[in-house]
């Protein structure tokens, strides 16, 4: 093959491998395979910039930052929808317009989730990615295809499967672009580890990200996207039904939601739209209610518009999750990094089928920006899985006996005076010794994305900490099986399924596994302020181990991409810091030492398992599936998803899949967790 077809080759199957991952879910090949494809195409784009095409995957970094934004006349109106609130309300919508065309009354009807985000309008022109805007005021919107770029589920090309026919010359589709609630919570999670401000919700999050001049710092945000709509189409045919469009736009290769449904009466549809309610929160994202669309869109068309709601669809909203209460209390809370959070005590409140007791009030400043007072009524939201929030005081509920707050000086737990560093809206506890920050640093160090210690329970930390056993996160290596067996038997065992010994014996195994983690895990798992899993990948590709990170100064740090002046401060602060030294110490005298220096992912232990295949299936005894899959990868062995005759061994769990199926009769041979581990030996 010569360079031009492998280059065109490498993209269609970086397109194809993008689709699998972001928009399936569903990959067929591991991280380190894809980022190979992605450094080959790289290769030969930097010996050939002529050749990059503004469908090279290579453009999704975000580009340069713009100084405006330029404006889009859409090629049609981006419309709003009419909203109905309750069954009955959609009712009338269904009478008044059945009234007008009495084929309403026997058309089919397609339920599809409002997704609580931002409308974006994408276009493509021969099938390439070409732009991407805002919905503005529905006639002109915001060019924002840099930003749009960095978003992964969003196709370059079209189709991404080259065997589907080939789409209009000119198309253009409309989605809803939004921050998926997990990821949101995450994002959060480590600015407010930062001393960072947080964001309120989804929403404003994904439009701040969207609508900013630098298309990198959207390429960090996790946005993803939901398409529903062909906006408009030249030289080619597109179906003239939304259920088919769904699909077609599938087909494609744009992710579509896979809870729309299709109804032959408006009754069910309407029940169904209503059993999304109480669902909501199984969602991944935040949904302010269901739209039910009347599938055939000509006949929608032909119903025409009230002001810029066509009258062809219904937005469902459902009830709103935001109540009244009364703020009781302020308390403070402090987290890993010694940050001090403040959390509403409230009067307890149903939100939507649940009770609501505590809120976050995200910092101190946000308290005093909104002047929230102890006592006042407040606005509480609840969206999703999302933790609640108070949005702010209702002043005219106010009696005169609310008091304002003051945030403390000093930490609730351990007394000492707080401090606050520059550029950071946070107050920290510094105390290194505060036995608040001992129980988080613990829970940070075996959780999952750290060292990730299966077992090692909120409950039992508690009992070592408080027994004394635990003092610090190395001495979890030092533990012996009394230790653990005195923690498991002092909490209540009612709950406990298993004996305590059985708890103990799996505790020391998943502990004893842990030290084969990679140094990015260990560096993450040490919870350092400002460092999270991306900056300990740095960190951990530069350094050979903790002792050589631990001699680097701040200027050297600073000099690493990815690695910023205050990180760079705070990770030679924590290692000048005596106490850490002696943890470091601890860590390499019980063999808690990977190596770095290669690659971030898995420091390589042997090569033990080279040149075999695995593929791993059910619920294993101690792994994780990543973990078991980063301990094969650091012997040298590949994991793949599905058995075939090169798959050397299958690793068996309880409740395991229709790969187990497979594998038997193709003859593969079937081990067990421990049978991996020794083969590894
Ligand atoms: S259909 C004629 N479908 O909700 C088509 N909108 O006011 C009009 N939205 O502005 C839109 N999910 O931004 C439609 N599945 C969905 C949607 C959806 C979210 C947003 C959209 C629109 C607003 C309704």
């Amino acid at each position: 093959m010569n360079t031009k077809s492998r280059y065109e080759d490498l993209k269609q199957q970086i397109h194809f491998h993008n689709h699998r991952y972001h928009v399936l879910d569903a990959p067929v090949i591991s991280d380190l395979e894809f980022d190979r494809l992605l450094n080959e195409l790289k290769g030969i784009e930097a010996e050939h910039p002529d050749w990059v095409t503004d469908d090279s995957p290579t453009r999704r970094a975000g580009a340069k930052p713009a100084d405006r934004f330029d404006k889009v006349t859409h090629p049609a109106p981006i419309l709003s929808l009419a909203n109905a609130f309750g069954a009955d309300d959609a009712r009338g919508w269904f009478e008044r317009v059945s009234r007008i065309d009495d084929r309403v009354e026997r058309a089919r009807f397609v339920v599809e989730p409002k997704i609580d985000g931002l409308s974006v309008v994408l276009h493509y022109r021969d099938g390439v990615f070409v732009q991407g805007a805002t919905r503005g005021n529905g006639e002109i919107g915001e060019d924002i295809t840099g930003n749009l770029r960095t978003v992964r589920s969003i196709p370059l090309r079209i189709p991404v499967d080259e065997k589907v026919p080939k789409p209009p010359k000119y198309l253009v589709v409309r989605g809803e672009a939004f921050m998926p609630i997990k990821e949101f919570e995450e994002l959060n999670r480590r600015l407010e580890e930062a001393g960072q401000r947080t964001y309120l919700n989804p929403r404003n999050t994904a439009a701040g990200a969207l609508r900013q001049l630098d298309p990198a710092l959207t390429a960090s945000r996790p946005l993803t996207l939901l398409v529903y709509q062909i906006i408009h189409s030249e030289d080619g045919k597109v179906p003239t039904s939304q259920w088919e469009v769904l699909k077609y736009l599938k087909d494609l290769g744009f992710p579509v939601t896979d809870i729309a449904r299709q109804f032959d009466d408006f009754e069910k549809a309407t029940a169904y739209t209503e059993s999304w309610d109480k669902k909501r929160d199984e969602l991944h994202y935040e949904a302010d209610g269901m739209v039910i669309k009347i599938d055939d869109l000509r006949l929608a068309s032909e119903l025409g518009f009230v002001g810029k709601d066509p009258r062809g669809a219904i937005a469902f909203k459902f009830p709103a999750r935001e109540v009244t209460t009364t703020l009781q209390d302020i308390r403070v809370n402090v987290g890993r990094t010694g940050v001090l959070i403040p959390n509403a005590v409230l009067e307890p409140v149903e939100i939507g089928g649940v009770i609501v007791e505590r809120a976050t009030l995200h910092n101190f400043d946000y308290i005093a920006e909104k002047d929230i007072r102890v006592g006042d009524r407040v606005l509480v939201k609840r969206a999703g899985e999302v933790i609640p929030y108070v949005i702010g005081p209702v002043v005219a509920a106010r009696k005169g006996k609310e008091k304002k707050y003051k945030p403390p000086t000093t930490c609730p737990t351990c007394g000492q005076p707080v401090e606050r560093f520059e550029d950071e809206v946070a107050w920290y506890c510094v105390n290194a010794a505060c036995p608040a920050q001992l129980i988080r640093n613990v829970e940070h160090f075996v959780s999952r994305g750290a060292m990730d210690i299966v077992g090692l329970g909120i409950k039992i930390v508690h009992k070592l900490i408080e027994t004394g056993k635990v003092k610090d996160v190395a001495d979890i290596y030092t533990l012996k099986r009394a230790d653990i067996l005195e923690a498991v038997t002092k909490k209540e065992r009612k709950t406990e399924k298993e004996p305590p010994g059985k708890i103990a014996d799996n505790l020391l195994a998943s502990i004893e596994t842990s030290k084969s983690r990679s140094l990015a895990r260990l560096i993450t798992a040490l919870g350092i302020r400002g460092v999270g899993e991306v900056s300990a990948g740095d960190l951990a590709s530069r350094f050979a181990d903790l002792d050589a990170l631990s001699k680097a100064k701040a200027a050297d740090l600073e000099q690493i991409d990815g690695i910023g002046p205050s990180v760079a401060e705070s990770v030679a602060e924590w290692f000048a810091r005596p106490v850490n030294k002696n943890v470091v110490k601890k860590l390499k005298a019980a063999g808690v030492w990977p190596q770095g220096g290669q690659s971030s992912v898995s420091s390589k232990q042997s090569d033990k398992l080279g040149g075999l295949t695995f593929v791993i299936t059910g619920t294993l005894p101690t792994f994780s599936r990543d973990n078991a899959k980063e301990f094969i990868e650091s012997h040298g062995g590949k994991v793949t998803d599905s058995v075939s005759k090169k798959t050397s061994y299958l690793v068996l769990g309880e409740a395991p899949g229709s790969k187990y199926e497979k594998a038997k009769s193709l003859g593969v041979k079937i081990i067990g967790e421990d049978e991996l581990k020794k083969l590894a030996r």
